[in-house]
């Protein structure tokens, strides 16, 4: 399958001028597998294939980036992803309680739509918003201050997104 049906125009430039800003090919994983999950949403096996087969990045060397960062996907997301961030900030203002509660959400949704629940949630490393703690961002969408009081009207904008 050719590049241009794996990767637009716009990426495959990005690609490149990422292989460009680093001394080696190896250097370049992180901010290529970026631009990847940034457009296409998650890292697919055809992704890294061509990223071997075009660009010349061992696969060994990408699969070793891709398995060690949680913050990178190999499975399709649900139509909402949640990442939450469960750092230490986070956590002394109450993450861990948002999180149980939007954890009891997806379940139900879960046990009513399957694996078509809209919503699912990771934890993930500080967001860089300490100071407007506990954060998560929905899709793309930062949040901040939030709470098990404010939860529920935060997912139900995105449940009644179609
Ligand atoms: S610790 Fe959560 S945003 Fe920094």
């Amino acid at each position: 399958m050719s590049v241009d049906n794996i990767f637009s125009s716009a990426l495959q430039t990005k690609i490149k001028s990422e292989l460009a800003r680093y001394e080696t090919k190896r250097s370049s994983i992180l901010p290529i597998l970026h631009a990847i999950q940034d457009e296409l949403d998650w890292v697919q096996d055809s992704h890294v294939d061509t990223l071997e087969s075009v660009y010349g990045l061992s696969r060994v060397h990408v699969k070793e980036v891709l398995t060690f960062y949680k913050a990178y996907r190999q499975e399709k997301p649900r139509k909402h992803p949640i990442q939450f961030c469960d750092n230490i900030v986070c956590c002394m203002m109450g993450a861990k309680d948002v999180m149980k509660k939007i954890e009891g959400h997806i379940k139900k949704l879960e046990a009513k739509h399957g694996e078509n629940a809209p919503f699912e949630m990771i934890g993930v490393p500080c967001l860089g918003v300490c100071d407007q703690a506990p954060a998560m961002l929905v899709n793309k969408d930062r949040h901040h201050k939030v709470t098990v009081d404010n939860v529920d009207q935060i997912l139900e904008k995105y449940a009644s997104l179609k």
